[in-house]
């Protein structure tokens, strides 16, 4: 079994101990760092503290002091994607969005961490549908290139995201208002895409979220724009224009390129799972998907381990490819009751335990899918402060969370111990809270 090196510091702490080349690259202390110091809005103002083996993090009077001063970050010897046969992948802002990889503040510290510890890209947005299609007959590709070819020269891969999505801030404005042949258009537009990018794109989620927000309800389809365009053809049927754009895909490029069908809430929602399954099979049948993707957007206590081991041992059942395409874990469920619940303090208890649980989900997997199955893992952001779940939450519930703390680093890009969680379960050892 391999050995995990730890150490924890907090934040401002790991700053100022900081002894790796990638810590010091965190702290803005590359090279090529041009950046301001870290901003970690979640603490107040810390005290110095020193680098501490893990033998030395048991005693409660170091733990309770390190919880006041906010979230915590571990040094480690770990290098993610080298402990894994299968993918693992970030989610990453670029062109001009906020927390590009390409901006000109902390852009190349965030390029050192994921090159250090990732080996697959996904575009949180730029690869979108309007991003790159935006009017019927003129394709984007200029930033999604920039994008694939910085994943290309750090010998990289990209997964792709998402050649159909219905929200309509992204459907290109062409297509709303689409009356001609709706399969001719929507297979031009899935050819071109698939076929411009060269080898470094080794998968796309196809269609992403076909199923209704309430798939209990009717038939359980959502009712987009292209349901409507190219809806089943008979009853018991998934929709056409599900099939007509994995046949695109996969007529464009018949091998070596994975396509999935992608959905969120798809493991304890048994309706949703089973209209995913639904997809798959009705696709499998085609030839035309390899796997299915599972968002993962989870909590810390939902779903069930067993909610996801049964999911994906139906996919793997099926001879298709189980991937993890948007994992995070928030500290805080503001839907598990009446009103969201206030902000928990997040320090060592709540850290160690977020841990426990990314390395109990990449754990399940791997006993899960066999190797041959495995998609991949990816974590969807980089830092917590760029998740997309506070707005979310905000604009769900009215919840005005400054951080709900969901991914691998800290807002200054220090390693947290979920990072830790993972990389124990990638190198079998014993899932644990303790760091
Ligand atoms: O880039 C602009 C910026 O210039 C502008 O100042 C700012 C003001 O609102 O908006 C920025 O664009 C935002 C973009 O994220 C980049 O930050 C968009 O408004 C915002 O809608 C967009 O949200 C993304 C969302 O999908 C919608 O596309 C999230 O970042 C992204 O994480 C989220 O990802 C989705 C997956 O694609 C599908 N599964 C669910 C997941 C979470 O919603």
């Amino acid at each position: 079994m391999a050995k995990l090196k730890r150490s924890f510091f907090t934040s401002y702490g790991l700053c100022l101990a900081a002894a790796s080349t990638l810590a010091l690259a965190a702290c803005g202390g590359s090279s090529s760092s041009s950046s301001p110091p870290p901003v970690d809005n979640s603490s107040s103002s810390s005290s110095s503290v020193s680098s501490s083996s893990s033998s030395e993090v048991s005693s409660s009077s170091e733990v309770s002091s390190s919880s006041s001063a906010g979230p915590i970050a571990v040094e480690t010897d770990v290098q993610l994607y080298t402990q894994a046969s299968f993918p693992i992948g970030v989610a990453v802002s670029a062109a001009n969005e906020p927390f590009s990889i390409f901006n000109n503040n902390d852009g190349v510290e965030r390029q050192d961490v994921i090159t250090h510890h990732f080996n697959e890209l996904t575009a949180g947005n730029i690869m979108k549908m309007s991003y790159l299609h935006p009017q019927e007959d003129n394709y984007t590709f200029g930033d999604a290139d920039v994008l694939v070819n910085f994943a290309k020269s750090n010998g990289m891969k990209v997964h792709g995201h998402a050649l159909v999505w219905h929200p309509d801030y992204q459907v290109p404005g062409f297509m709303k208002n689409y009356s001609d042949d709706w399969e001719a258009m929507l297979t031009e537009h899935v050819t071109t895409i698939v076929n411009y990018f060269d080898d470094t794109v080794v998968s796309w989620d196809v269609v992403n979220e076909a199923i209704s927000d309430s798939p209990n309800q009717g038939d359980g389809w959502r009712k987009s724009l292209f349901y409507n365009a190219l809806p089943p053809a008979a009853e018991g049927d998934i929709p056409e224009y599900i099939k007509v754009a994995f046949k695109a895909a996969r007529d464009a490029k018949p091998e070596g390129l994975d396509l999935y069908y992608n959905d969120y809430d798809n493991t304890a929602n048994t309706a949703r799972l089973n209209k995913t399954l639904e997809i798959a099979a009705a696709l499998k049948d085609e030839g035309t998907i390899d796997g299915v993707g599972f968002q993962m957007h989870i909590y810390m206590d939902y779903p069930s381990l067993n909610n996801f081991e049964n999911a994906f041992q139906q996919v793997v059942d099926m001879g298709l490819k189980v991937k993890i395409t948007e994992l995070d874990i928030p500290v805080v469920n503001p839907y598990g009751s009446a009103t969201p619940p206030p902000l928990p303090e997040y320090g060592e208890t709540l850290m160690g335990q977020q841990k426990l649980r990314y390395c109990q989900v990449t754990q399940v997997y791997l006993d899960t899918v066999p190797e041959a199955q495995r998609g991949g893992i990816t974590v969807w952001g980089l830092g917590d402060n760029e998740s997309w779940l506070m707005n979310q939450f905000r604009n769900a519930t009215g919840a005005d969370y400054d951080d709900v703390w969901p991914l691998l680093f800290n807002a200054d890009l220090s390693e947290k111990p979920a990072l830790l969680g993972i990389a124990e379960a990638l190198a079998g050892e014993p899932c644990t809270s303790d760091f």
